[in-house]
């Protein structure tokens, strides 16, 4: 399925605001070659992180790309959701098209499972949300390790949080699952809170992106808009985790990082959820994980707005 010179490339999301900003970013690129985009619940239930999938490839007309359901609910945890960042339907603030297509019968651990044990090339993985998903076809098929190039994962915090003083969203939601994921030995890149409380929406920002004035930038000016309202006052401009995912893949010029050991806490009920991040002792046992600290902001926004543009490359 990947074509010369592209990286094959799998969006495993919860969309979500920042999601879809992700989403459009990847797919109006021509450097991925995206074989499927999973959903699982997070930011709001499955039923609707599916359905804004579609939403959003058809409004990128990209109904080459199928969307497939995965998990709906974490693997030990209660669904938590975020209703109260993303809005009722995950996608608020925005007039996005009904879709134009179904998801696939298949189920998106099974859809995983089967395309990285026969791609021809190893896949590359984009996780911008609880890793439900991936920890769940790790479980069934250890494996598919082989298949797979790289796994960028937006998620955690050098010892810091958003929804608990400790625990960041992704984590905290499947703790358990980002504990599978953490511990399968595969070549991870974290980008964590630390990246993406440095890369904040402006109202310049998002007028740029209004100007462009194509139904792409129009839509996510919209969401950008809902999502900086939802914001809290602390901060100078809502932080926009998950495009930074894919805006490293692009351009990892635009990042800088450093090799840890990180462990998830699973056990204690005041910290689940957290990354604990080690520099100081790299694992024997498995690679170290590459956690992203630095970030250019503004080269970031000039990514995304040329993606949103007539001719994304
Ligand atoms: C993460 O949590 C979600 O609400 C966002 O979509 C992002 O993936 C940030 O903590
Ligand atoms: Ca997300």
């Amino acid at each position: 399925m990947s074509t010369h010179g592209t990286t094959p490339l799998i969006i495993d999301c919860d969309p979500g605001l920042d999601d879809a900003i992700a989403l459009m970013v990847a797919l109006n690129s021509s450097r991925f070659a995206v074989l499927g985009i999973t959903a699982v619940a997070g930011n709001v239930p499955l039923r609707l992180t599916e359905y804004n999938a579609r939403r959003l490839r058809t409004l990128l007309g990209r109904a080459d790309v199928p969307v497939y359901a995965g998990c709906p609910r974490p693997l030990l945890q209660t669904l938590v959701t975020a209703e109260e960042i993303h809005g009722a339907t995950g996608l608020d603030g925005a007039e996005l098209p009904e879709p134009d297509g179904e998801a696939a019968s298949r189920h998106a651990v099974s859809f995983l499972v089967d395309t990285l044990s026969t791609a021809p090339e190893p896949v590359t993985l984009a996780c911008t949300a609880p890793l439900t998903n991936l920890a769940v076809a790790l479980i069934q098929r250890p494996e598919i390790a082989a298949g797979i190039r790289e796994v960028v994962i937006m998620g955690g915090g050098i010892n810091r949080g958003n929804i608990t003083p400790v625990a960041e969203f992704n984590f905290y939601a499947d703790p358990h699952a980002a504990r599978v994921v953490f511990e399968s030995g595969l070549p991870i890149t974290l980008v964590p809170l630390d990246v993406t409380h440095q890369v904040l929406v402006t109202e310049d920002v998002i007028a740029r992106i209004r100007a462009i004035g194509n139904p792409v930038s129009h839509a996510a000016a919209d969401l950008l808009s809902y999502y900086g309202s939802t914001r809290r006052p602390a901060l100078a401009g809502a932080p926009l985790h998950d495009p930074c995912v894919i805006a490293y893949l692009l351009q990892r010029d635009l990042f800088g990082g450093f090799p840890a050991d990180v462990r998830i806490e699973t056990e204690s009920a005041l910290t689940i959820g957290q990354s604990v991040v080690n520099r100081r002792r790299l694992p024997d046992d498995r690679p170290a994980v590459t956690v992203l600290d630095m970030v250019d902001p503004v080269g970031v926004f000039e990514l995304i707005l040329a993606h949103l543009g007539p001719a994304g490359t």
